[in-house]
């Protein structure tokens, strides 16, 4: 704990000396850089006139560092296959695919989106982008056809990387059905490059769609070599989509060195990495914990990285658990959302295993509650593992408020003390700092290495959804509180962000694809609070005039989302209704819906309601039922 004070100490003071030094000492460099920080608010640059390359540092280094027999990916099937790639190895398949993508004649600042299951192709071809500085951005497979789509659009891509399908609780995702979908209005999408996976039938457009394996093994011999682009620490790594509290998503951008520098350390300070630790994160790559945390941050920290393709419930609900014994796996990271529905199984699951390996136990995503912590704690980590509670959000790219395991004494559901680097503030609505034990906005006050850099196509966004709150200095979204101890609580979002399974949705994306539907004339979401996965999606539905039966509608504007969007994001609760509780200058009074969803009393200021007979008639529709 003393040495977390201090080296947060020096952070703090001299933060220029103390990430140049680490930059210096923990990443490989083509050039060396002179200038730490370039900072014009909102616009930072890092490093910036240094050249280095995240895939060389991710893989190439470690083999001429004495690590090229140690297992860089080891990987389980849902199906029960499964694959150990060493980095050597690694090495060699991110150059061959780098080769494919390269003779293709995509280069530097070409954008290619990757919309693949959970096989060890998926983290090569993120790895291949970079080493082209092509830039990457993942589509998460739980997506539809639609939000394939609008991706591809907004960021213009060329490439597809894609796979025929993947595995999840036994049946097959169709991914390449979805990419076909989704093409039909992007001309401008050169070629299709697919790994075939499931093996079943698909479409092959011909000129368009490529194999992987085909057009690997038309490189020959010296395709195994592909010397990594010397690129400026300020290139675009990814994009990566997020919700915002409108109907479009936003394109995170991340680039090179200050994002590589920021998950690396992260990875080594908050699990504590060694040498020989198997590290297993069960995030999906399509979001940014599999990117951080399961591609970059262990990568460039040269650990051993397990990925599992499947659901952790099948084929049954020892899944992760057998994954643990059978590995051995030390560093266990997962979101609440999974703790939650585990613990519901009973303790009869993780009993039956030998979980001795573990070491350290991290949460991510949303708050977890005392109920799912105390069973992760005594259940899992037998009350010998420290629990790590990492907050950080999309934007951030990396860990930035966590416990460092073993030294900082842990409170359930705090997620305790700022990284070295990170200096978080709470403040009020107009931007006043805020005693302790005040509830407020977490907002972080200086710039860090791994920070968004803009919205893809949008600075404009950018400069308004982080930087105007409090001049200067980065709004999170979040409530939270900080208390006697100097902990932070992150109670939620303030936003109209919901969080699912700590997936981020919003509910304008959700209304947006709802009154798209013939039936629909208004639509109302909000986050309900649900047991298992944090918050439920719950729309409040008025219909167009006409004959509706509802029952089936019900139905039917679920699958209907399920296909704008994703089936994740489809709503557990539709509720019809005549009308809609409204301002005078018409906007929804969201924060009533959720009152109703949440409690059955209604509170807080009303006066602003239009009509009150809608707050009564939507209340007792709840007691009804
Ligand atoms: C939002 C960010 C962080 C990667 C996965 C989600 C919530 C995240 C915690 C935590 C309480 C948390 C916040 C944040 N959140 N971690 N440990 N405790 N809340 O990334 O989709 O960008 O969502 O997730 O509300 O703003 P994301």
């Amino acid at each position: 704990m003393e040495q977390y004070r201090e080296m947060y100490e020096r952070a703090a003071n001299e933060p220029e000396a103390f990430w140049s030094e680490l930059a210096r000492n923990e990443l490989s460099w083509f050039e060396p850089f002179r200038k730490t920080l370039e900072w014009n608010p909102p616009v930072a640059k890092w490093f910036s006139d240094g050249k280095l390359n995240a895939c060389y540092n991710c893989v190439d280094r470690h083999v001429e560092d004495g690590r090229a027999d140690k297992p860089a990916l080891i990987w389980e099937g849902e199906p029960g296959d499964a694959r150990v790639i060493t980095y050597s190895e690694l090495r060699k398949l991110v150059s061959r695919f780098a080769n494919v993508i390269k003779a293709l004649g995509y280069k530097r600042g070409d954008r290619a989106i990757i919309y693949m299951p959970m096989v060890p192709e998926l983290p090569i071809a993120l790895l291949a982008c970079a080493r082209l500085g092509v830039i990457h951005s993942v589509v998460f497979g739980g997506f539809s056809a639609e939000a394939l789509k609008t991706r591809i659009e907004d960021l213009d891509a060329t490439l597809v990387i894609t796979a025929d399908g993947g595995w999840r609780r036994g049946k097959e995702v169709r991914l390449k059905d979805a990419v076909d979908a989704a093409l039909r209005d992007c001309p401008n999408v050169r070629n299709v490059i697919v790994h075939r996976r499931t093996g079943s039938q698909i479409e092959m457009q011909n000129g368009r769609d490529l194999w992987w394996h085909e057009q690997e093994q038309q490189l020959g011999a010296q395709g195994d070599t592909c010397p990594p682009e010397q690129l400026d620490s300020e290139h675009p790594l990814f994009v990566l989509y997020t919700s915002g509290t409108t109907g479009k998503p936003k394109g995170i951008l991340h680039t090179t060195a200050g994002y590589l520098l920021g998950t690396m350390m992260s990875t080594k300070w908050v699990f504590d990495l060694q040498e020989n630790d198997v590290y297993w994160c069960t995030a999906d790559v399509g979001w940014i914990t599999g990117h951080s945390y399961i591609v970059y941050g262990p990568l460039a920290a040269g650990a051993s990285v397990v990925m599992y393709e499947g659901a952790p419930d099948y084929p049954a609900f020892d899944r992760f658990w057998a994954i643990v014994e059978k590995l051995k796996v030390t560093i266990f990271y997962t979101s609440p959302t999974a703790i939650r529905a585990l613990v519901r199984q009973g303790d009869k699951w993780p009993d039956s295993h030998d979980l001795s390996s573990l070491r350290v136990l991290g949460s991510v995503g949303e708050p977890i509650n005392p109920a799912a912590w105390e069973w992760y704690y005594r259940v899992i980590g037998k009350e010998r593992c420290p629990i790590v509670d990492t907050w950080w959000q999309t934007e951030t790219g990396g860990i930035m408020i966590s416990p460092l395991p073993g030294a900082t004494p842990l409170k359930p559901g705090s997620a305790t003390l700022p990284l070295p680097g990170v200096v978080p503030e709470i403040v009020d609505t107009k931007g006043n700092t805020l005693r302790d034990n005040r509830e407020g906005y977490l907002i972080i006050r200086k710039p860090w290495p791994s920070m968004v850099r803009t919205i893809w196509g949008d600075p404009k966004r950018f400069e308004e959804q982080y930087w105007s709150k409090v001049p200067g200095a980065y709004f999170t979204g979040d409530a939270a509180r900080r208390d006697e101890d100097g902990y932070y609580w992150v109670l939620g979002r303030v936003d109209d962000v919901m969080n699912v399974s700590g997936h981020r949705l919003s509910t304008m994306e959700v209304e947006s694809s709802l009154v798209h539907h013939p039936a629909v004339a208004e639509a109302a979401v909000v986050g309900k609070p649900h047991e298992i996965t944090g918050q439920a999606v719950c729309a409040f539905v008025t219909l167009k005039k006409g004959e509706w039966d509802t029952g089936a509608l019900s139905q039917e504007l679920r699958q209907w989302v399920g296909k704008e969007i994703g089936a994740f994001a489809r709503p557990e609760e539709i509720r019809f209704t005549d009308a809609l509780p409204k301002t005078r200058s018409g906007k929804i009074m969201r924060r009533l819906l959720r009152e109703i969803v949440t409690s059955h009393a209604v509170t807080g200021d009303v006066t602003t309601l239009e009509d009150m007979n809608v707050l009564a008639s939507l209340s007792t529709q709840q007691d009804e039922e």
